[in-house]
């Protein structure tokens, strides 16, 4: 478990730079997230949880050129507006509602697939004004029912605490959410935490109350427990895997070129190189008929075909030691996509 956190804290100092490109945004990390305000995707939350947010109605069509209302209608955008998407690097990405003030959910293993929006590097331009970005990675929390923070025993769904977002400020690197309850002002903070699908949240209250988390939505552990001051810790299991939008790669053959365009589009690069170098995960460099060594298994096994098709179909059935778990998401593919990664991966073992 410690090692997790060693993980998370200093492999972002040792990592380059990672490629901005279209789709490829580079993970934010522990001390420097990436905070991304758009429309969220929402992973089939209850009516409950959106209490206070309005429904979206069909808008008349607008043309600048004409100044005026032209015929046809926008539709609703499918997405949870003013919502924050945060990643700290592989081990959390969460979104944090600013109009409920609370969180909606958490992954880890990703963070979100603009592709429609940012576009396609070969086209140079974006391909929809889809704004909803898909998630990408293992879904561990999800919130329901009442807000889950209780300001002296009443849940903040209560009519006359009902919360009033503030705004947010960035305290170490991390968004700090702040927002009125009643006379009350509340500030959230959520960080990874060295735990296994496991977050961190810290709440403050001023003037100071007692202030208590209750949910049926993952097991609780509440770690200081002082009158305007609560920290928990939240851990969930794996409710969902998440890959971004489906991309048609028009792949006709096996090939290393077809392989290293997966590799980019897939997001394989954001955790790992090809030369070597130090990132969230391991490297391909070398990788292709080495001994790795696999947490809970005494004897090393070799990386062969199988092993890597294995991988990246499904990351948590071995676990290269000293990575954790659940930090890769499983890839679906074609079986000529799965081939090229093979390829190209083996395209990069030593020697070659
Ligand atoms: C969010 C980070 C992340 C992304 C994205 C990711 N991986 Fe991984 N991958 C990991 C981690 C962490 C490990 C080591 C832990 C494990 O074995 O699951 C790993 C392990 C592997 C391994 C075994 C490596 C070894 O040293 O034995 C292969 C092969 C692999 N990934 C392929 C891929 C491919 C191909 C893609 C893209 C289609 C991909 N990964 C995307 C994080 C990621």
């Amino acid at each position: 478990m410690r090692r997790i956190f060693l993980l998370l804290t200093l492999l972002p100092a040792l990592l380059p730079a990672a490629p901005l490109t279209f789709d490829n945004k580079p993970l934010g990390d522990y001390d420097k997230p990436l905070i991304l305000r758009t429309y969220m995707p929402d992973p089939g939350l209850d009516e409950e949880v959106f209490a206070h947010h309005g429904r979206g109605a069909k808008s008349p069509k607008y043309s600048p050129g004409q100044g005026k209302d032209v015929k046809g209608e926008y539709k609703t955008v499918s997405g949870i507006p003013a919502a924050i998407g945060v990643n700290h690097g592989p081990g959390l990405s969460y979104c944090f509602d600013t109009t409920e003030c609370r969180l909606l959910y958490a992954w880890q293993g990703g963070f979100l697939d603009m592709y429609p929006y940012w576009g396609d590097p070969s086209r140079g331009n974006r391909l929809s004004h889809n704004y909803v970005p898909h998630l990408i990675g293992n879904l561990f929390h999800q919130t329901s029912g009442a807000h889950p923070l209780h300001l002296n025993g009443k849940s903040l769904s209560a009519a006359k605490i009902q919360p009033k977002f503030l705004g947010y400020t960035l305290v170490d690197g991390a968004p700090t959410f702040r927002f009125k309850a009643g006379a009350h002002t509340i500030t959230t903070r959520i960080l990874p935490s060295e735990d296994e699908l496991t977050l961190q949240a810290e709440f403050t209250c001023e003037p100071k109350a007692k202030l208590s988390y209750k949910s049926n939505d993952g097991d609780i552990t509440t770690t200081h427990d002082k009158p305007g001051d609560l920290v928990i810790l939240l851990s969930g299991k794996n409710l969902k895997t998440y890959q971004g939008f489906p991309r048609n790669m028009k792949i006709t053959e096996a090939s290393v070129t077809a392989g290293q365009l997966l590799y980019e589009t897939y997001g394989c690069m954001t955790c790992h190189s090809t030369d070597g170098a130090k990132s969230h995960a391991p490297t391909f460099a070398g990788l292709h008929g080495s001994k790795r060594k696999i947490t809970g298994l005494d004897e090393p096994v070799t990386a062969d075909d199988d092993y890597i098709l294995e991988s990246i179909k499904t990351p948590n059935a071995k676990t290269v030691d000293g990575f954790p778990p659940n930090y890769m998401p499983p890839y679906v593919l074609k079986d000529l996509e799965y081939q090229s990664l093979v390829l190209y991966i083996q395209s990069l073992a030593k020697g070659e």
